[in-house]
C-alpha cells in the first residue's frame, strides 16, 4: 500500500491517555503533577464522561458507620466475582481503597457527611462484615450523584495541574512497531474531521465500557468499546468478555439506572403479590445480595408470572423511607422516576427490570495497569501500553462486580498506572521511536474505505441489528443453543459493518462518520462476547446457563482470552495467590 499518511499532522507527548472518565483523569492527574506532558483525548467534554452517571457510591472499608476491614472487603469481592477475580489485584484494590478515597476527600470531593464530620457510607449489594455474616455500610456516597462529584473533582484538579485536554477527539487505532511496542495512536479531531498522529512514549486506554452493544442499557451513548476495538484490531486479547452485568434496577422501558443505593437505604423489591421475594432467594442478604443474584431472581419472578402491571417488571418500593430521606439521600432517583417512569417514589413504587450495566472483562492488565499478553504459558507486558477502568480486565471483578467497586477500580488503578508510568521516567527517554508507515496507513485506509462507500446500510441500522441479536441471545439467563446462534449471527454481520455507508461526506462535525467508526469498535466487542460465552460450559457469576447450571471449578476456573483474528480463543489461569493475605478458596456462593 502506498504511504498515504505522509502529510498527517503530528503531535508528541510523554503520555497519551484515551478517555477522560474517572480512570483516565485519575491517571492523567498523577502524570501532570509529576511534570510529564500529557494529552487526554475525549469524545465528549470530560465532565460528560460516563463516570458522571455513577450514583450510589465508592467502596472503601473506612469503618465510619461500624467496624470494617480491607480483608472483609477483599473476601466480598472474591466471592462476588464467583472466584474468577485475580486475588493479587483484589488485595491491592481493597487495601488501597481507604487512601484512594481520603485522597479524593482532600481534593475537595463533596461527600455526604455524618454528624461527626466523617464520610457517610451506605450499605450496598454483597458488602458484608466478618466474611459474609451481615451487611456492612461501606459505600462512600455523595447523595446519589457520587460519580458526578468524583468526575468534577478530578477535572478541576487536572485543570489546576495543566493537563492538556483534547475535547471531542476520537482515537482510531493503536500504533505498534515490529516488536509489538505501542508508540501512540491515530485520532480524529471531530471539529475538522482531520486525522492526527499522536506520538507517545506511553499510551493509556481509559475508554470505559461498551454497554451500547445491547439495546437496553444504563450506559451512555458514548460507551461503544472504542479501546477494546483498538486493542482487538492491534492483535491483543480481550479477556473474560462473556461476563456482563445486568443491574437489577433499570427503569422498565427506559433502562435508566436506579441506584442500588435505594436498596442500601432500605428500599425493597416486590412482585405482583406484594411479596418481598428476595427473602426467598437470599435469606441472609435479601435485596442486598450481589447483582447477578438479584437480577436472576427478578427474571425468575417475571418468567413465573409474578411480574407487575403487564407482567414484564417488578417494583421497587421506597415510600416507607420517608420524604426527608428520599429528598436528602436520593434526590436524583426521585427526579429520574418522575421523568422516566411517571411515578413519584415518595408515594408510589418504581417499575424496574434488570438492564445491562457493566462489562467485567476487557483488555488484560496487571495491577499496575500494564497491558499483558499471554503466550505459551507466559505472561508478557506489552511495552508502552496501559489500560485502566472499565475497558481493562485487571481482573478484580471476575465473573461479577460488586456495586461501588467500579468507582474504586477507576481511582485505584488510574492512580497505580500513573505512578508506574512516572516511575519509569518517560521524560528521560530522548526521543519518540519511529512509527512504521504501515501502521498509520492501516488506520487512514480504514477511514478512507468508509468514506469511499457509495451504498450500504446506515450505521444506526447496523448497530440496531447488532443490539437486537445481543438482546435476544445474551440475556440474564442463557442457553448454549441461543449463544451459538448469537455467535453465528454476529459473525455474519462483520462484512455489513465494514461496508457501512454514510451519505454526508463533509468533514466538519460529521457524526455519521463517528457513528460508523463506533460500530466498527462495537462489533469486535460483540464478537468477543458471543464467542467467549458460547464456549464456557458452566454457570459462573453473570454467565448463567440453563443447560449448565453449576459452576465447574475443575474445568473453568480460568480466564478466557479472545483474539479478533479468526475469533480465536485461549485460556489462562486465575491468580489465586494474593499479595500478603491467605488465598480465599472457592466455595458454594450463597447469600
Ligand atoms: O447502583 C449503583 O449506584 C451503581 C453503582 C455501581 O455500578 O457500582
Amino acid at each position: 500500500m502506498a504511504a498515504i499518511h505522509k502529510s498527517l499532522p503530528r503531535r508528541q507527548f510523554d503520555v497519551v491517555v484515551v478517555g477522560a472518565g474517572g480512570a483516565g483523569m485519575r491517571c492523567s492527574l498523577q502524570l501532570a503533577r509529576a511534570g510529564l506532558s500529557v494529552a487526554v483525548l475525549s469524545k465528549v467534554f470530560p465532565t460528560r464522561s460516563h463516570t458522571v452517571a455513577a450514583q450510589g457510591g465508592v467502596s472503601a472499608s473506612l469503618g465510619n458507620m461500624s467496624e470494617d476491614h480491607w480483608q472483609w472487603h477483599m473476601y466480598d469481592t472474591v466471592k462476588g466475582s464467583d472466584w474468577l477475580g485475580d486475588q493479587d489485584a483484589i488485595e491491592f484494590m481493597c487495601r488501597e481503597a481507604p487512601n484512594a478515597v481520603y485522597e479524593l476527600e482532600h481534593f475537595g470531593m463533596p461527600f455526604d457527611r455524618n454528624a461527626n464530620g466523617t464520610i457517610y457510607q451506605r450499605p450496598f449489594g454483597g458488602h458484608t462484615a466478618n466474611f459474609g455474616e451481615k451487611p456492612v455500610q461501606r459505600a462512600c456516597a455523595a447523595a446519589d450523584r457520587t460519580g458526578h462529584a468524583m468526575l468534577h473533582t478530578l477535572y478541576q484538579q487536572n485543570v489546576a495541574s495543566r493537563t492538556n485536554f483534547f475535547v471531542e477527539w476520537m482515537a482510531l487505532d493503536l500504533l505498534r512497531n515490529e516488536a509489538g511496542d505501542v508508540l501512540g495512536v491515530t485520532a480524529l479531531e471531530m471539529e475538522t474531521g482531520e486525522i492526527f498522529v499522536l506520538e507517545a512514549k506511553r499510551t493509556v486506554l481509559a475508554t470505559g465500557g461498551a454497554g451500547r452493544i445491547w439495546g437496553a442499557s444504563t450506559n451512555a451513548f458514548i460507551n461503544t468499546g472504542d479501546g477494546l476495538g483498538m486493542a482487538a484490531r492491534a492483535g491483543l486479547a480481550l479477556e473474560d468478555m462473556e461476563f456482563w452485568q445486568f443491574h437489577p434496577t433499570g427503569v422498565a422501558g427506559a433502562g435508566v439506572l436506579i441506584t442500588e443505593g435505594v436498596r442500601g437505604e432500605g428500599g425493597i423489591l416486590l412482585n405482583k403479590d406484594g411479596e418481598r421475594f428476595m427473602e426467598r432467594y437470599a435469606p441472609n442478604l435479601k435485596d442486598l445480595a450481589p447483582r447477578d443474584f438479584v437480577s436472576r431472581s427478578m427474571d425468575q419472578e417475571i418468567k413465573e408470572g409474578r411480574g407487575c402491571g403487564d407482567g414484564s417488571y417488578v417494583v421497587l418500593k421506597l415510600d416507607h423511607l420517608g420524604e426527608d430521606v428520599i429528598k436528602k439521600r436520593l434526590p436524583s432517583i426521585r427526579e429520574i422516576s418522575i421523568k422516566f417512569a411517571n411515578v413519584d417514589p415518595i408515594k408510589d413504587p418504581i417499575p424496574v427490570v434488570p438492564t445491562i450495566h457493566y462489562q467485567m472483562g476487557g483488555i488484560p492488565t496487571n495491577y499496575y495497569g500494564q497491558v499483558v499478553d499471554y503466550k505459551n504459558g507466559e505472561t508478557k507486558v506489552v511495552n508502552g501500553l496501559y489500560a485502566v477502568g472499565e475497558c481493562a480486565a485487571t481482573s478484580v471483578h471476575g465473573a461479577n462486580r460488586l456495586g461501588t467497586n467500579s468507582l474504586l477500580d477507576l481511582i485505584v488503578f488510574g492512580r497505580a498506572a500513573g505512578n508506574h508510568i512516572v516511575d519509569s521516567h518517560p521524560e528521560k527517554e530522548h526521543s519518540h521511536q519511529d512509527i512504521p508507515e504501515s501502521a498509520i496507513d492501516y488506520s487512514v485506509a480504514r477511514v478512507e474505505h468508509l468514506e469511499s462507500r457509495t451504498s450500504g446500510e446506515k450505521a444506526q441500522d447496523v448497530a440496531g441489528k447488532m443490539r437486537t441479536i445481543m438482546q435476544a441471545h445474551c440475556g440474564v439467563f442463557r442457553t448454549m443453543d441461543l449463544l451459538k446462534e448469537g455467535e453465528r449471527l454476529i459473525e455474519e454481520m462483520v462484512p455489513e459493518v465494514n461496508d457501512i455507508y454514510f451519505k454526508d461526506k463533509s468533514k466538519v462535525f460529521n457524526t455519521a462518520r463517528i457513528e460508523a467508526l463506533e460500530v466498527s469498535n462495537m462489533i469486535e466487542v460483540a464478537r468477543a462476547t458471543t464467542r467467549s460465552a458460547a464456549n464456557r460450559t458452566e454457570s459462573r457469576g453473570a454467565h448463567a446457563l440453563n443447560d449448565f447450571p453449576e459452576r465447574d471449578d475443575e474445568n473453568w476456573l480460568r480466564h478466557t482470552l479472545w483474539y479478533a483474528d479468526g475469533s480465536r480463543l485461549d485460556y489462562k489461569p486465575v491468580q489465586m495467590k494474593p499479595l500478603t493475605a491467605e488465598t480465599i478458596p472457592p466455595k458454594p456462593r450463597t447469600f
